[in-house]
């Protein structure tokens, strides 16, 4: 298996050019990302890392499940996209909770990943959203449990 836990600044080059690219590096950093319960994966190919998530231990009142987590921090350089491995990683990160028995895994999808995410069997809820300098958004989630 190519992917192994990391700390949340070794995501920052991948964060940086797929999800913040011409915005300072500051913006790479998430709040809680050196939280207890934060877990940070990457994909590696031929050791460069290539893919990144992250998981935060993060209650959404949408929903009644007590012990939630979050997607954040998904992305896969654009030359290694439409391989799998962005699959993959959500299938880690899915084990990883399932450990921690979390009953339910949800995040803020951006409108071009929403297919994605729903080749994997999660489901959008609510109306799109926009984040401020992002785009538009949906929550998604599923129950794992
Ligand atoms: C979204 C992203 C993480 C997907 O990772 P990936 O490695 O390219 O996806 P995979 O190759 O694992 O795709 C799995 C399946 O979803 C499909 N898929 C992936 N991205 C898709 C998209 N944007 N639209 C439609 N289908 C898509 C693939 O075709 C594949 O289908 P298959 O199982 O029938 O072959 C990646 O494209 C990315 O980093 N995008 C830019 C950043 C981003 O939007 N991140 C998400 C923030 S919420």
């Amino acid at each position: 298996m190519n992917i192994k836990k990391i700390s949340s600044i070794e995501t920052y080059p991948v964060r940086h050019e797929v999800l913040r690219k011409g915005k300072p590096i500051e913006t790479c950093q998430f709040k809680g990302d050196n939280d207890e319960y934060t877990t940070h994966f990457g994909f590696f190919f031929e050791d460069k890392l290539v893919g990144i998530i992250s998981i935060f231990k993060e209650n959404n009142i949408l929903f009644p499940e007590s012990n939630q987590f979050q997607i954040r921090g998904m992305a896969v350089l654009e030359e290694f996209q439409g391989k799998g491995l962005g699959a993959e990683l959500v299938k880690k990160a899915e084990n990883h909770c399932l450990n921690f028995n979390t009953n339910l895994i949800w995040f803020n999808a951006r409108e071009n990943a929403v297919p994605f995410y729903e080749k994997l069997n999660y489901k959008i809820i609510g109306d799109s959203f926009l984040i401020p300098d992002v785009g538009i958004h949906f929550v998604m989630y599923k129950k794992i449990q």
